[in-house]
């Protein structure tokens, strides 16, 4: 028993469903994989056979599965364990197995057979960031250090409870931010010292330029939770210029007091080191708070945008809100799509010309294959935390493939959000040009192909009809 917690092993690790393990049998540490089972004359367990993959011996994870069309499969919705078998090709793991992760990545266990070459990493889960816990906070990054391809934009997911206050500071990096849940009040001065004081709820945007000054404090019952993104990927959420680090730990007493001409007794009981995420006390309402003194004035910028408020554009398979500068004028670094896409329905192929798109998926199971030029595609998989990076230019979709809508941002350090949609460049191509590319040798089918793209209208997010959605679903 103790040599057994020592090593990590519970009782109920060792316990694969199918297997009676006795209690000698547990009193030897098993390491939980294939190759132990065997060694040990157990035969392998039903996670590692394709018994668990139903419906049975053409199950989507067996050896005599065969699918030409790379259709996707929902491992965590239908509860499946994807295993390397593809088209004849493949065979069983022996060695240790993730099954949560290997769940959470069919497609790179047993990628589409159109992906091919090399592609940096293209996805990161929040659950993976270090956390730094303050009083009644906490806050986690992700951003170049953690996820290589994240250059342009770096993001901080972060906490703060009822009356809780990211202490005042700034950095040289723009601040983007979308409201996850709860309330939240943040305030900050603009360039030409008009004070800024809003207050925030789920769905809402702030952004505050390079070196602008802010606070935020979490308001309401629970506080809040958002996420932040800079417009820089190598940013660190720990080295920002705080007011306290600044005033308590990096300047002679002497000199504050100068500055505020006080005596320097008045400044005695300072904070003894940085307060960073703090409980602060309640906050009354914006009438209530703002400064009042006789050379105060109101900033005329609104670093505010309601962005789940908007009208949203309404697609065949789901919606979509733009929030950049056009509709957020002061948001001149940071462009960024709310979009919602159905279960069956595909965010369609496109590319974005002005900048790497950084997603965040906020809700969904979703399969993104990346085309990187020069024969290169990869297939990554994204559930609710995870980040995702498509380079400019590179081609791709979203495709959901789950029983809930996907929720997700695309943010992209740009003034405007852009995109081309290969559904309507077709459809605004000469035929002759379209039909000679792709269908020279199959004339009826190019036809058919053509009708179907010649009034093309750009549909984000797009739901195919009834039969194609059958056809997809029904050998699961
Ligand atoms: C605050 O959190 C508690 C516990 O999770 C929950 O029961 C309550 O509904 C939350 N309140 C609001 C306003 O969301
Ligand atoms: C981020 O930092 C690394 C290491 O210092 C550096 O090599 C890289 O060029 C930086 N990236 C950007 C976008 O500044």
């Amino acid at each position: 028993m103790q040599f057994r917690n020592s090593c990590g092993f519970s009782a109920t690790q060792l316990l694969v469903s199918g297997l009676a393990l006795s209690r000698t049998a547990l009193a030897v540490p098993i390491e939980d994989s294939p190759r132990q089972y065997l060694l040990a004359g157990k035969g392998l367990p039903d996670k590692y056979s394709s018994k668990n993959n139903a419906p049975g011996p053409n199950g989507p994870y067996s050896p005599g599965y065969k699918d030409p069309l790379d259709k996707a499969i929902d491992a965590i919705g239908k509860d499946l364990d994807p295993l390397p078998y593809r088209n004849g090709l493949g065979t069983s793991v022996l060695g240790p197995w993730n099954r949560d992760r290997s769940r959470q990545n069919p497609d790179l266990v047993r990628p589409p057979s159109t992906d091919h070459g090399s592609l940096p990493n293209l996805r990161w889960s929040f659950a993976d960031s270090h956390i730094r816990i303050e009083e009644g906070g906490w806050t986690r990054e992700t951003t170049a250090r953690e996820l290589g391809t994240s250059v342009e934009l770096a993001s901080v997911n972060m906490r703060l409870d009822s009356g809780v206050i990211r202490e005042l500071h700034w950095h040289k990096e723009a601040e983007w931010a979308y409201v996850l849940d709860g309330e939240v009040r943040v305030t900050a001065i603009d360039y030409e010292g008009g004070n800024f004081i809003g207050d925030l709820k789920k769905g809402d945007l702030w952004y505050f330029p390079s070196g602008v000054p802010h606070s935020l404090q979490g308001l309401g019952e629970n506080g809040t939770e958002f996420l932040l993104i800079f417009d820089d990927g190598n940013f660190s959420e720990d080295s920002t210029f705080i007011l306290s680090d600044w005033l308590v730990a990096h300047t002679p007493k002497s000199v504050i007091s100068k500055n505020f001409d006080l005596a320097p007794e008045v400044f005695a009981h300072l904070p003894e080191k940085e307060k960073y995420i703090f409980q602060g006390s309640k906050p009354g309402s914006i009438d209530e708070e703002k400064p009042t003194g006789k050379n105060v004035k109101k900033s005329k910028q609104n670093f505010v945008h309601r962005m789940l408020e908007q009208e949203p554009e309404v697609t065949s398979g789901g919606e979509v809100r733009i929030a950049d500068s056009k509709n957020f004028p002061i948001s001149k670094t940071v462009a960024a799509a709310h979009v919602t896409i159905q279960p069956g329905a595909l965010r369609e192929m496109h590319w974005h010309p002005n900048a790497d798109e950084w997603s965040f998926f906020i809700g969904g199971r979703a399969r993104v294959t990346i085309f990187g030029s020069s024969g290169a595609a990869r297939t990554f998989d994204y559930v609710a935390g995870d980040v995702g990076i498509v380079p400019r230019n590179m081609g791709h979709f979203v495709e959901n493939i789950g029983d809930e809508p996907v929720e997700m941002l695309e943010v992209f350090r740009a003034d405007e959000f852009r995109d081309f949609s290969l559904f309507q460049w077709m459809g605004e191509t000469p035929k002759r040009l379209v039909v000679d590319h792709l269908f020279q040798n199959d004339p009826e089918n190019g036809e058919k192909f053509w009708n179907r793209v010649k009034s093309a209208e750009k549909d984000d997010v797009t739901l195919p009809s009834d039969e194609q959605v059958k056809s997809e679903t029904q050998e699961l």
